[in-house]
């Protein structure tokens, strides 16, 4: 009996006999000879098939395979210092499940709207294989930072009755008939009620917004992890995202290596990410951007994607922006106490022009502030008594931030468009497959 693997695992079987089970990524040889790329979801691995030495039912049969046939192949795994995985295997044995033939999605060069559309498809070929578990390590490496940091994971509810981050960007929905509701934005308000209970704590999953821009940063619907900690400042937020951001990008080049070179990403631009990112005040980068001859940005603006581009190209680590104006962020953000037309807040601009990957802050504690704000935003009152209470009963310093998944997976692997980085991408003109 020979131990059924899978092609991530090939290592621990030199010169065994193993059992795979996947799918043909592509077939060549001719006569006598046959070369299966076999991928099983884990990695991809080059099988010989030799007639002689397989029955020849199942040579006979693998000859008439398309691509995406399915089938489990027996065969003996041989070191090979040229194949990427480091192995192949010679085939002795197995069996065919499907005969496939026209795969819609082959090697050649196919348009985005074309591969979008069989998104399905689409996720079995080479780099959808690797980004996606790209973004699975990113996961994973978010989670074992929070829980070795002493984090409670709280999650933030999807239905909300209000608007966190504005209310240009809200799905709205209708509840039962007589109730309004709407899809999250962000969990942060819920994520601060959790973390006056918790002390740390982090929410992670979907978030959307109705955006109506058609940019390569956009998706309608995303994934944000938000922590957020009792009795932190804004120095605790940026040194909390750093170490974030640093710990992310380690362990993707421990955990996937194999798949950063599949997109042949230059991994010295992540080898640096080692942490004392610049940081920066918002009147500091006005400063750069006003006398740089590119930049068309206005005094007391925020900044527009060319502009963080800009000022992410003068650092290969991510750059930390502090203390934006008041009136272009969110209401809940702390006023600074030394000016108080701005906040005390931090966006963080990832290198190589992904722009904005962390956005975060402290927040108002101060509940006559935070009334002023909110009655300025114009924000339903009431619906916010809730979230009011947290500075009626026990209000200390607190803040957080919001880190988008997509955009960081989307930087980690040097992708041009962030669909890439969501597995079922949804954009303002796409909500299939
Ligand atoms: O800066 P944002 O809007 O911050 C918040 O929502 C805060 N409530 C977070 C917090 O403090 N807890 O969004 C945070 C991040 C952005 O930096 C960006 O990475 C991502 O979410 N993001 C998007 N990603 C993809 N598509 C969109 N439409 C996004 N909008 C924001
Ligand atoms: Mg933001």
């Amino acid at each position: 009996m020979s131990a059924v693997t899978t092609i991530d695992r090939l290592g621990e079987h030199a010169g065994q006999t193993v059992e795979l089970r996947g799918w043909m990524h592509n077939r060549t040889g001719k006569g006598k000879l046959q070369f299966v790329q076999l991928r099983d979801g884990t990695g991809f691995v080059q099988v010989v098939v030799k007639r002689g030495q397989v029955p020849d039912e199942l040579f006979d049969r693998l000859a008439e395979c398309g691509q995406e046939s399915s089938m489990v192949l027996l065969g003996e795994v041989k070191p090979d210092p040229r194949a990427p995985g480091g192995f192949e295997v010679v085939a002795s044995g197995g069996r065919v499940l499907h005969v496939t033939h026209d795969f819609p999605i082959t090697p050649k060069e196919h348009g985005a709207d074309y591969l979008l559309s069989r998104r399905h498809l689409w996720l079995r070929s080479k780099r959808q294989w690797a980004v996606m578990r790209i973004r699975d390590a990113v996961i994973t490496a978010i989670r074992t930072f929070f829980d070795d940091r002493g984090f409670v994971c709280i999650d933030s509810p999807m239905f909300t009755p209000s608007a966190c981050e504005g209310t240009s960007t809200l799905f709205e929905l209708d509840y039962f008939g007589d109730q309004k509701a709407y899809l999250t934005q962000s969990g942060q308000l819920y994520a601060e009620a959790s973390a006056l209970a918790f002390g740390k704590v982090y929410c992670f999953g979907p978030t959307f917004r109705a955006e109506k821009s058609k940019t390569r940063r956009h998706l309608t619907e995303f994934w944000m992890l938000e922590p957020e900690v009792a009795f932190a400042d804004l120095d605790d937020v940026c040194q909390l995202a750093e170490d974030m951001v640093v710990h992310i990008v380690k362990e993707v080049l421990r955990r996937r290596r194999p798949e950063l070179e599949a997109l042949e990403r230059d991994l010295s631009k992540l080898e640096c990410i080692v942490g004392g990112f610049p940081r920066i005040t918002y009147e500091e980068a006005s400063k750069i951007l006003l006398e740089h001859p590119d930049s068309e940005f206005v005094a007391g603006d925020d900044f527009g994607a060319p502009d963080e581009t800009i000022l992410s190209a003068m650092h290969d680590q991510p750059v930390m922006i502090t203390r934006y104006p008041k009136q272009v962020k969110a209401f809940y953000m702390k006023e600074d106490p030394e000016d108080p037309s701005k906040v005390l807040c931090v966006d963080m601009i990832a290198p190589e022009g992904v722009g904005e990957i962390i956005g975060g802050s402290q927040r108002e504690e101060d509940l006559d502030k935070l009334l002023a704000e909110i009655a300025k935003h114009e924000l339903p009152k009431e619906e916010f008594e809730w979230y009011l209470d947290l500075r009626r009963f026990g209000s200390v310093p607190h803040g957080g931030f919001g880190l988008g998944l997509e955009r960081t997976v989307g930087w980690i692997c040097g992708l041009e468009h962030v669909r890439e980085a969501a597995p079922y991408p949804r954009l303002m003109t796409r909500i299939r497959p």
